[in-house]
């Protein structure tokens, strides 16, 4: 409940990373249309932006700058208006709580690097603050997993193993920086639409878990180790739907990349690179390749939602 102090802030903001799957297993469709999933989480340093200021009661608006903006929605199938509306619901007496959101976006749209979700989990931390909630981890983690799979990671950051529908979320050892080199695509690719096409190319799969030598080349901070490892299973349904994205995957391979892959739903490709250095060279050489729209340099493991 709404504490009867005067509100400690006018205005929150929150910087919350993209995330990458460095594993992705994927089991047979659940009667409720999800998949039991066994992932790996890895948040890396490409950050969207959430302010929420304090609104009038029960007025809740968004306003959308950077990255993709036209294309996300400001109805309330945005990620970030229901988060700040289902805590309102859920925590406060509705008498006090508004927020006008601003999002900031750095993190491409559609492109497998749960942007939405990221805006959602930013948006249940400043809302938190702003309207001076005393909520737990637990009860924040409750309201995330409702609002999306990827919304519990994005609040967690790190590198972390998800299960469930990728809404139970447990941090990996995991030792030193990654160092990564994303491919962004022309196009978005709808979540739902992969896993469609998933379940036609896959129409028994097995139960899903994390590859053992993957977790072994993170606990000891091996690149090679891990870009050998890296594993998608919804990877070839992404490539059927946007064939080019098998050239990119190849081109970054041939340029030096130790591992490639592409990040959940797709198409962002994640390359990783042995060492700083090699990531630079390898951000040069694919951006002239001219088979991405941009290309980004990126450091894993970052922090996941946090005020700043
Ligand atoms: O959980 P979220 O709303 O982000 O999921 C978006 C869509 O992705 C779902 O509607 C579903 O089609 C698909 N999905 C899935 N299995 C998962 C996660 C997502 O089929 N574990």
């Amino acid at each position: 409940m709404v504490s009867p102090v005067p509100p400690t802030y006018d205005s929150v903001r929150v910087r919350v990373p993209a995330k990458i799957n460095l594993a992705l297993k994927v089991g047979p469709r659940r009667r409720d249309g999800f998949h039991p999933l066994a992932t790996v989480y890895h948040a890396v340093s490409l950050f969207d932006e959430v302010t929420v200021n304090r609104a009038p009661p029960g007025r809740f608006s968004i306003t959308v700058t950077g990255e993709g903006a036209a294309s996300v929605p400001r109805d309330d199938s945005n990620l970030a208006l229901r988060a700040a509306r289902l805590l309102a619901t859920s925590f406060t007496d509705e008498s006090v709580a508004g927020a006008r959101i601003e999002i900031a976006k750095q993190i491409p749209v559609a492109g497998g690097l749960a942007g939405g979700s990221a805006d959602g989990a930013a948006s249940l931390v400043g809302c938190s603050m702003l309207w001076d909630l005393d909520l737990s981890p637990e009860q924040l983690r409750r309201v995330a997993a409702l609002l999306g799979s990827d919304v519990p990671f994005a609040m967690l950051g790190g590198t972390a193993m998800g299960s469930g529908r990728g809404e139970e979320v447990m941090p990996a050892l995991a030792r030193g920086t990654f160092h990564w080199v994303l491919g962004f695509a022309h196009q978005g690719l709808s979540t739902p639409a992969v896993y469609r096409r998933f379940d036609e190319l896959n129409p028994r799969p097995a139960v899903p878990r994390v590859p053992v030598a993957l977790m072994e080349a993170l606990r000891a901070g091996d690149p090679e180790a891990l870009g050998a490892a890296l594993d998608n299973d919804l990877q070839p349904a992404a490539l059927d739907l946007q064939p080019k994205l098998g050239r990119t995957l190849s081109a970054g391979l041939e340029l030096g990349a130790v591992g490639a892959v592409v990040s959940g739903s797709g198409p962002t490709i994640a390359f990783l690179a042995g060492d700083e250095n090699a990531a630079v060279d390898l951000a040069v050489a694919l951006s002239s390749e001219g088979l991405c729209r941009s290309v980004r340099r990126a450091t894993g493991p970052v922090p996941g939602a946090r005020p700043i």
